[in-house]
């Protein structure tokens, strides 16, 4: 089997819990915007998988309209791609439920990010927090999606969609759905904590201060690199001196990332550079980048009726794509249409 008669199409999603950090943005808007006009990008709020846990319904608006604000103050350009909240688009619910019939309890007892955030208290998580992946496989099929660009803690729900294509295509005698290839982040794009360096940058964290936000302003985000933690050794001389030295590593990194190099050519330029000299660069190179789209955001979050809109138009042209795909699977499947 092959996706070779597949329209070469790019689907990903970004969970509107809480807001955005530089994390959001290097390690999956930034790549994904990046694809616009490379092939069919298709993006997506994926606003159903938010209530996998508890979300304060307005809240929750409130922080769809801020993920759709992220992504077109990053450059998304809504005439070149698609971008819309998952609840707009029904198909995805109905495809959803098929999937739950086709993925096993197995597959899913295998999925590390479920253990990972159940704990040991995984009697009292919702039913659709454990079978989240099977709607995950939902969205990206249902646009019949062949590259999916997503951090590497989702590679295993892609490779799980790809199962579920090939259970189904393969129960039904038909080779329907596409096995999607996951298309994973370079090594520079795991953003970590600004007080810890082995954590992730999290948008829940206890303090503000770990972490940069898409709505940080210029003087938020000098300051927040100022105050960065870091070991007392200066730079290396060569990236393998980062070795055992995660917040080096993490500003380094993001230094990279921020200006399109490799963390290589960011030693080269400051080699044994002391933190009073590369913690400014780096204040001053992230606000120059960083500050403007904080801005572009503030004024789409200023006019929510123009983010409505443009998500309207979005799930209108989402719709166009899923309902055909969503009815040819009833057929397959045998659902009567009278
Ligand atoms: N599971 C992804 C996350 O937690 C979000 C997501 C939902 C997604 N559906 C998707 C990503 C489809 C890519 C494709 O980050």
């Amino acid at each position: 089997m092959t996706n070779t008669n597949f329209t070469p199409r790019v689907f990903s999603g970004v969970k509107p819990s809480g807001g955005l950090t530089l994390g959001n943005y290097l390690g999956a808007i930034k790549r994904f915007v990046g694809m616009q006009g490379q092939m069919e990008t298709v993006y997506c709020v994926v606003d159903m998988h938010a209530i996998t846990v508890w979300q304060d319904p307005k809240e929750l608006s409130n922080m769809t309209r801020e993920v759709a604000a992220g992504y077109l103050a990053a450059g998304l350009d809504p005439t070149r791609s698609i971008l819309f909240n998952q609840s707009q688009v029904s198909a995805h619910a109905e495809l959803g439920w098929i999937f739950n019939c086709v993925a096993r309890v197995g597959w899913m007892n295998r999925m590390t990010q479920f253990k990972d955030k159940a704990g040991s208290n995984a009697e009292k998580q919702s039913l659709g927090l454990y079978a989240y992946p099977a709607l995950m496989a939902a969205d990206i099929l249902l646009y019949h999606a062949t590259h999916v660009p997503v951090g590497d803690d989702q590679k295993q729900h892609v490779e799980l969609t790809r199962d579920i294509a090939a259970k189904f295509n393969h129960d039904f005698g038909r080779d329907f759905f596409p096995l999607t290839e996951p298309v994973i982040e370079g090594p520079a794009m795991r953003i970590m904590n600004l007080r810890d360096g082995t954590k992730k940058m999290s948008k829940s964290g206890e303090s503000d201060m770990e972490r940069i936000n898409m709505t940080d302003d210029a003087d938020k985000i000098a300051k927040k690199f100022k105050k960065a933690k870091t070991d007392p050794e200066p730079l290396p001389e060569t990236v393998d001196g980062l070795k055992d030295r995660p917040e080096a590593r993490n500003l380094v990194d993001i230094y990279a990332a921020l200006n399109d190099v490799t963390p290589e050519a960011v030693i080269a330029e400051y080699p044994g550079a002391g933190w009073g000299k590369f913690k400014p660069a780096l204040a001053d190179l992230a606000v120059e980048k960083l500050a403007p789209m904080s801005a572009e955001m503030s004024r789409f979050m200023d006019d929510p009726a123009e983010i409505d809109r443009i998500l309207a138009d979005g799930a209108a042209k989402a719709r166009a794509i899923a309902d055909p795909i969503l009815r040819d699977t009833y057929d397959i499947v045998g659902m009567l249409r009278s």
